[in-house]
């Protein structure tokens, strides 16, 4: 859509894949469109005060839970990679062979909100010693019989854990700081950052960052005058998040948990 407004875009993606897909299917806009093979942090390259906007879409696309062998699914079977760019870094099997059970449960807490993450790190603990864990049914069983076949909420037990575990494998928290981090600085003046989420862990830190760059004072202020914030970039452009409607979500079901959040680069002194 932003092509198709006219505007340049500079794409990043980290799974060489999905870049192959996006070049093939918009090659029509010729040099409009420039994609490299990267991370989300690589925006700290980009020259100071140059981007119009820049758009988050984060986290994994359809096409990877849909391909058991990407290994995001407990759904279909397939080896535990989870990697979105399967050319570095260890795939979730590699992950769950070295990991120590304290490290387990402080992941299946932290980034699962795993009510349970002290049982289902022994019981990936028994079953390293037992033969290991290399496919995702595998995972998805141990989590199931922790749960003795109970849904809660109606979800499968071990959505939790593979969230945990993917956002380990990608370190997609730490991603998601340093591209924030950098934004203000990549932005001229006037620029748009907008970032699309898909869980709250990370609608959280999205919301936490444009709010403490966008707060006119600080957080605290001193009696008897207020401190101006230090750190004011930004102008909120949405204050609560945007999110799709009914007839999107029955479109594309997927949409459901999508939030968006848009800033807008300020400056003192800019101010018309
Ligand atoms: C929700 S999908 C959206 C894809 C694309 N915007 C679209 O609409 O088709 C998120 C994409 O971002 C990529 N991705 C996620 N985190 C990334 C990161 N930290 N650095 C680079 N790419 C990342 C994933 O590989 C995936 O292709």
């Amino acid at each position: 859509m932003l092509l198709e407004a006219g505007a340049s875009v500079r794409a990043v993606d980290r799974d060489p894949e999905a870049l192959n897909f996006a070049r093939a299917r918009l090659a029509r806009f010729g040099d409009r469109f420039q994609s490299r093979h990267a991370t989300f942090d690589s925006l700290a390259e980009e020259p100071a005060g140059e981007l119009d906007g820049i758009l988050l879409d984060l986290g994994i696309s359809s096409r990877h839970v849909d391909a058991p062998e990407r290994g995001f699914s407990f759904q279909q079977d397939g080896p535990l990679d989870m990697r979105m760019d399967p050319t570095r870094g260890d795939s979730a099997a590699e992950l769950l062979a070295k990991a120590t059970r304290e490290e387990l449960v402080v992941w299946l807490r932290e980034y699962g909100e795993e009510p349970r993450a002290g049982a289902v790190a022994s019981a990936i603990v028994r079953a390293r010693a037992e033969g290991g864990l290399r496919t995702t049914g595998q995972l998805a069983d141990l989590v199931g019989a922790v749960y003795g076949g109970k849904r809660p909420g109606g979800r499968h037990p071990a959505t939790r854990t593979f969230q945990a575990l993917r956002m380990v494998v990608n370190d997609e928290l730490g991603q998601l700081d340093r591209a924030l981090a950098c934004a203000p600085r990549a932005l001229r003046v006037g620029g748009r950052l907008a970032v699309i989420s898909f869980h709250s862990l990370e609608d959280r830190r999205v919301k936490q960052f444009m709010q403490s760059r966008a707060r006119e004072y600080e957080d605290t202020p001193l009696w008897p005058s207020s401190v101006p914030n230090p750190d004011r970039q930004f102008k909120l452009v949405t204050r609560k998040p945007v999110v799709a409607d009914e007839a999107e979500i029955e479109e594309n079901p997927r949409a459901r948990s999508a939030k968006l959040r848009v800033a807008e680069r300020w400056e003192a002194g800019t101010e018309r």
